[in-house]
């Protein structure tokens, strides 16, 4: 796809959305992902009036378009009403005879019958083809393979074109087709990114499939939209658009395995010896655990606990202390390891970038 094609239909498309956006917000607020909440973490709140990628755009014009064809018939139908109400209400000088009755009216009949079929094909017609338009089940020519699983309670991405995985923080090319493929460990999660894509059922033994072109940069927040437990509300998704230089970039540093740093040898081995690596993947490390997230390059992440948290050396302190003060039921255990040791381990955990 040509960069220049993208950029003329993101900057040709740029107004009309955000002046449509604020006017339907203002009727439809309430039907916006106005309960996506980021806990401290920060990220705002995501609003499916503001699309930045397909398939996104293209679902919302299609509901503006169903909510301005219903609007019409609402205000033609009720228009008629009020005008007979008016017009044929009782007068002074009414004679009190009964008015002419009419049985039956083939042209009436006709109108009242036909004009709903057609409307009702016109409706459908529009929903298939936006239907079709918006279900691939074959990664679509030169499209970037992601593989999304869902656990309770965080994301985990895979990159299998690439060779790593990562967590939380999807990264995707700008104006490049991303072709995720859908999954679930445990229970039924829902992936959504409102200003993305539509949302979509995480299902265990089931792959579900979704495409999304984004086409604007810029950092954009999602979460799962299925009760899925007691942390469903913290099970954030943070999807980070880059321009495509920047994004191989990104990729080059997930390839590598992870740092070691002298000084952190202790947290390294500390962290190798204790039942860290028999959930965790740490690439060049352990590489038996994948439980819990893939910590490589866990420093390259801007949350801990799926946007629980900041992602700082205090925040993962305090998480190797009481995974629960974060984030209450998560899977992830206290490890019971001293003071002096969890300080080790966080130095080192913080060397992961
Ligand atoms: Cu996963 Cu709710």
């Amino acid at each position: 796809m040509s960069s220049s094609r993208h950029r003329e239909r993101r900057f040709g498309k740029r107004a009309r959305p955000q002046a449509r956006a604020r006017a339907s917000r203002a009727f439809l607020g309430l039907l916006a992902g106005q309960g996506v909440a980021q806990a401290d973490a920060g990220g705002g709140t995501p609003s499916l009036f503001l699309p930045v990628a397909e398939p996104a755009q293209s679902i919302l014009d299609y509901g503006t378009l169903l909510v301005l064809i219903c609007a019409v018939i609402f205000v033609v139908v009720m228009g008629l009403l009020a005008l007979t109400v008016v017009r044929f209400r009782a007068s002074a000088v009414d004679d009190g005879e009964e008015p002419p009755q009419i049985y039956g009216s083939d042209q009436l009949e006709l109108a009242w019958t036909v004009v709903p079929v057609l409307i009702v094909i016109v409706l459908g017609l529009i929903t298939a083809g936006r239907i079709v338009a918006l279900q691939k089940d074959t990664p679509p020519a030169g499209s970037l393979a992601v593989r999304v699983v869902g656990h309770q309670w965080w994301w985990e991405l895979e990159y299998p074109d690439h060779g790593f995985v990562t967590a939380n923080e999807l990264h995707l090319p700008l104006g490049q087709v991303a072709f995720l493929e859908l999954e679930s460990e445990d229970v039924i999660h829902s992936f959504w990114l409102p200003q993305l894509s539509g949302k979509l059922d995480v299902i265990p033994n089931r792959t579900n499939t979704m495409w999304i072109e984004p086409q604007k940069t810029g950092m954009f927040v999602g979460q799962c939209a299925e009760y899925c437990g007691t942390q469903h509300a913290n099970m954030l998704l943070r999807v980070f658009v880059h321009a495509p230089e920047d994004f191989e970039r990104w990729v080059r540093d997930q390839q590598q395995e992870a740092r070691r740093v002298a000084a952190h040898a202790e947290g390294r081995a500390l962290f190798a010896t204790t039942a860290c690596v028999n959930c965790h993947t740490v690439r060049g490390l352990s590489e038996i655990g994948s439980f819990g997230p893939d910590l490589t390059h866990l420093m390259s992440r801007t949350t801990l606990a799926a946007g629980a948290a900041v992602n700082d050396e205090a925040r993962l302190v305090d998480w190797l202390t009481d995974p629960d003060h974060i984030k209450p039921g998560a899977r992830m255990p206290a490890m019971k390891l001293s003071d002096a040791q969890i300080a080790r381990l966080a130095g080192y955990l913080s060397s992961l970038e």
